[in-house]
């Protein structure tokens, strides 16, 4: 370690005298029973996300523990602390609306406390864009090591996942296919092991592109939870970290336009889940880097859909993993990715990806390019007069038949509208109809939730209908399906013409076109904009207050205004 390093030095605490400062803070650190020669040790800082409230980060105190060899290996001392843990079960409204506070608090803590790099533990859902976001802003060098994917458990011969099958199950106890007994014996059998969600949702796509990005330890992204390589991951980890001290690789330097468009190109070719575009938009956006919905249409015509993973295909992320992984999909892009770009050990993308391979790359859920699942990207940036900011649609997990549609609108003014009435027998409803939801963006009193995957009414569902076109501002599950329009901007909460829909109104929807419109003249749109009665007033103190007063809208990030980067470069 020759490096420069401040170790336990760093931001000093301001007493208007330093070395009375120094002194103090030796002097309590030895109350932990360090001795000087540790004291006197670059420092490691390791963020960890371990909650009772967060079953996805159940094995990270053994993770810890490899993680800290990897640094004292190294001749740096490992101090891990505390931040806010997001476990997405667990939160009410929604843990989006906590990311943000998440990631408040771990710039902050990267800030505050002497450290000289640090290493981020995170995982599930909302931690790993936290993590980054905030990290991003403190721009420290730090390394991610994500908690990695849970295994798949059975269920009468059947393999089970979380979380598709958790959905796939519930849509058959909800069609009356499967009876209480059995969605009973299945709860116990859908999240079996430590890790996140075991198919590619939300938490898989962040911990692909978190490696995109060139934030972590290649090759590391998708190993299983509970697999011995995911120790020796973490042990690398900290050994790297260790190595970053007093060098140029912050993230501000890792994460560069063309690392984000490589991350761009990964998401599409993964068909990664929804909730992905919005955090590499706030991570991006901590860094001054604005990614643009045509521009990302346009990497969505180029970028082929290659992995066959629930929710869209076949397989786990186990599968996933004994595949190839991420470095699977990187090849099959290479003439499409920068390979300028480099990750933090210090390697070049194409000085990564001139190494041979130890294993073949098995293309039952890896395909090659010339043989893809889809020709064209996963998800799609839709505009039009339902969506004049955008809004998005993951066309690879929709009914294609229900791709190019027009139909009459369902709506529900609410999450609370929506519960009172989907499954009322009475509801007018039919196949062929559209439901729409409002008041679930960001600024609505949800925060908003993973409601977007709007339940098929119960009286279509036991008719056999299993998808139908949904439209709302809310997000979705990365672990759902379904012909979804989501993030629709700017919301109904704000005005816009998303409040403006009403039950009967015609709205088309066409993805070859990319386009999301509201069939109602502009005469009458006027006359309901002047009758509209907006959203009620911001809550009256605390982060509920802060949240609804400053987040930003979902083609922003849901970043809070104040936290994003000046300036504006381009993906
Ligand atoms: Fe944590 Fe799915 S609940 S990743």
């Amino acid at each position: 370690m020759t490096k420069s390093y401040e170790g336990l030095n760093g931001g000093l605490t301001n007493y208007g005298d330093p070395d009375f400062a120094r002194y103090l803070r030796r002097s309590f650190a030895k109350s932990m029973g360090y001795s000087d020669a540790a004291l006197d040790r670059p420092i490691v800082g390791i963020c960890t996300t371990a909650s009772g409230f967060n079953n996805c980060h159940r094995h990270f105190p053994e993770l810890l523990e490899a993680v800290k060899r990897g640094v004292l290996a190294e001749g740096a001392l490992p101090v891990p602390f505390p931040v806010i843990s997001l476990g997405e079960v667990f939160l009410s409204p929604t843990s989006m609306m906590f990311r943000n506070l998440m990631a408040m608090d771990v710039e902050e803590m990267i800030r505050a406390q002497p450290m000289d790099s640090v290493v981020l533990m995170g995982g599930c859902d909302k931690t790993v864009p936290a993590l980054l976001m905030g990290a991003a802003s403190a721009n420290k060098p730090a390394a991610l090591l994500v908690g990695g994917p849970m295994m798949t458990g059975r269920h009468k011969g059947e393999r089970l996942g979380a979380c598709t099958d958790c959905r796939r199950f519930w849509a058959r106890y909800r069609g009356g296919d499967v009876d209480a007994e059995e969605i009973a014996l299945v709860e116990g059998r859908l999240a079996v092991t430590a890790g996140t969600c075991a198919v590619m949702g939300t938490a898989s796509t962040m911990a692909l592109l978190g490696e995109a990005l060139g934030m972590m330890a290649p090759h590391s992204a998708a190993i299983p939870a509970v697999h011995a390589d995911r120790l020796r991951a973490a042990e690398a980890t900290g050994a790297l970290a260790a190595r970053m001290i007093g060098g140029d690789r912050t993230p501000q330097n890792i994460m560069t336009p063309s690392a984000f468009e490589n991350a761009l190109r990964v998401l599409l070719a993964i068909s990664g889940s929804t909730n992905a575009l919005i955090h590499l938009t706030a991570i991006a956006g901590r860094l001054g880097i604005k990614i643009g919905l045509q521009e990302f249409n346009r990497l969505s015509d180029e970028t082929p859909v290659l992995v066959n993973l629930k929710p869209v295909g076949d397989g786990y992320m186990e599968d996933f993993h004994y595949a190839g992984g991420l470095e699977g999909v990187l090849r099959a892009l290479q003439p499409r990715l920068n390979l300028e770009t480099t990750d933090i050990s210090g390697q070049s993308l194409a000085e990564r990806l001139a190494r041979p391979l130890s294993d073949a790359i098995d293309r039952t859920f890896i395909r090659a390019v010339d043989n893809p699942i889809e020709p064209q990207g996963g998800l799609i940036a839709l505009h039009g007069t339902l969506a004049p900011e955008g809004a998005l649609l993951k066309r690879a997990a929709a009914t294609p038949a229900l791709l190019e549609h027009e139909g009459r609108a369902i709506v529900f003014s609410s999450l609370d509208d929506l519960a009172a009435r989907i499954d009322d027998p009475d509801l007018d409803v039919a196949a062929d109809d559209i439901l729409v939801l409002q008041n679930a963006g960001p600024r609505s009193a949800s925060g908003m939730p993973e409601a977007g995957y709007l339940p098929i009414p119960r009286k279509l569902a036991r008719q056999g209908v299993k998808d139908m076109v949904r439209i709302s501002d809310a997000r979705m599950s990365g672990t759902a399906f379904g012909a979804v329009v989501l993030h629709v901007t700017p919301e109904a909460a704000a005005g816009g013409p998303l409040a403006l829909v009403r039950n009967g109104d015609r709205i088309r929807l066409s993805a070859r076109e990319k386009r999301l419109d509201l069939l109602v003249d502009a005469a009458e749109m006027e006359r309901r904009r002047s009758a509209h009665i907006g959203a009620g007033e911001a809550p009256k103190r605390g982060y509920a207050r802060l949240y609804r007063q400053t987040v930003l809208t979902a083609t922003q990030g849901c970043d809070f205004d104040f936290l994003r980067a000046e300036g504006g470069a381009q993906t």
